[in-house]
């Protein structure tokens, strides 16, 4: 260990408060730390298209779990939110997991605090849980089984028909099961900030404009706008959809960074991000857009911010997560 990489600390935010040299090629000195370190970068579809275009593997929060679980490298690299790092460190509790921003965060795991949740669950006590994974490490021990927007219909499908279910955090995900199964669950009131402002009326208006659109949504928005849509699915689901189908326009509702890896599939297509409520730039979410190419530098080369999480946490959170990818082999779920 060098003597910097030794005095290098975090500041109370959990940032390196370290200035990067602006005639560093960081792709360059990542590419180099890759090799040097065995590290491999993880990277979800949400973060910017110069993270994608650096990470060994992109994919979907199922797509993520596989890899951070088969992966040989000794140091996991996780350009996504911290709930996604959690989940590969309960999955390889023996390597190292690095976030590049502690910050990085997600306004949907944190609308179902585990105290809370807990005594939620009391009221119901002959019921099991099946939590969205973009949920809290603790909330995972609270957790009978975890699902992905992949893998959601295939699991609530392999919990026997008389067998009550609550369903957290994602009460939009939620509803969407609940229509898709036939089951009746009990739902917790969580949802995404990204996914929650879309706007139906500016999207009629610009269907109108755009007549030969396919409209396509994520099932963490909400049921009106679910209802429009010509298709819906998990990102790999979304992004695999406009590969196949024969329409060369999209209106796409979910987080924007979605749409670098279309227009990198597909260059000869057109693919519009679906407008919020105002006029915001709100379909970037704002916790995945926090990691940068300077941070993702630093994190790889100081080894910080590290993911540590207490042995009881990683034991009794994982068994969800295992249970979650046992159903999902079986339904032939594996990210290539
Ligand atoms: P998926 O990529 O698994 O569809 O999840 C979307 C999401 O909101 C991740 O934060
Ligand atoms: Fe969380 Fe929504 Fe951001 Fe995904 S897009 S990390 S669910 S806030």
């Amino acid at each position: 260990m060098s003597l910097l990489t030794a005095k290098a600390k975090l500041d109370k935010n959990g940032f390196l408060d370290l200035a990067v040299d602006p005639t560093l090629d960081l792709v360059a000195e990542i590419n180099r730390l890759k090799k040097e370190k065995n590290a491999v970068i993880l990277a979800h579809y949400y973060q910017d298209s110069e993270i994608q275009d650096i990470a060994d593997y992109i994919g979907d929060s199922l797509g993520l779990s596989q890899q951070a679980a088969k992966t040989k490298a000794d140091i996991i690299v996780f350009a996504g939110v911290h709930f996604m790092a959690e989940t590969a460190k309960m999955l390889s509790p023996t390597k190292k997991v690095l976030l590049p921003d502690l910050k990085a965060g997600c306004s949907l795991a944190d609308s179902c605090p585990p105290a809370l949740f807990k005594k939620f669950k009391e009221k119901y006590p002959d019921h099991i849980v099946v939590s969205y994974i973009n949920c809290t490490a603790e909330l995972k021990t609270l957790t009978d089984i975890c699902c992905t927007s992949t893998n959601a219909v295939a699991i609530i499908e392999s919990i026997p028909k008389d067998q009550p279910i609550i369903f957290a955090p994602d009460k939009n995900l939620g509803a969407y099961l609940i229509k898709k199964t036939g089951r009746n669950m009990v739902l917790w009131n969580g949802a995404c900030m990204v996914h929650e402002i879309f706007s139906y009326e500016r999207i009629i208006k610009l269907r109108n404009r755009h007549p030969n659109a396919k409209f396509i949504a994520h099932p963490e928005c909400e049921a009106h706008i679910l209802d429009m849509a010509d298709y819906i699915g998990s990102t790999t689901g979304l992004l695999k959809y406009t590969m196949n189908d024969s329409a060369t326009e999209y209106i796409v509702a979910t987080e924007a960074g979605i749409l670098h890896q279309m227009q990198k599939s597909s260059p000869h297509k057109t693919f519009i991000p679906a407008p919020p409520e105002n006029n915001c730039a709100c379909n970037d979410c704002p916790h995945m857009k926090l990691n940068t190419l300077e941070k993702l530098y630093l994190c790889m080369e100081y080894e910080l911010p590290e993911i540590i999480l207490p042995d009881w946490v990683i034991e009794q959170g994982r068994a969800s997560i295992d249970r979650m990818m046992v159903v999902s082999e079986k339904a032939g779920l594996v990210a290539a």
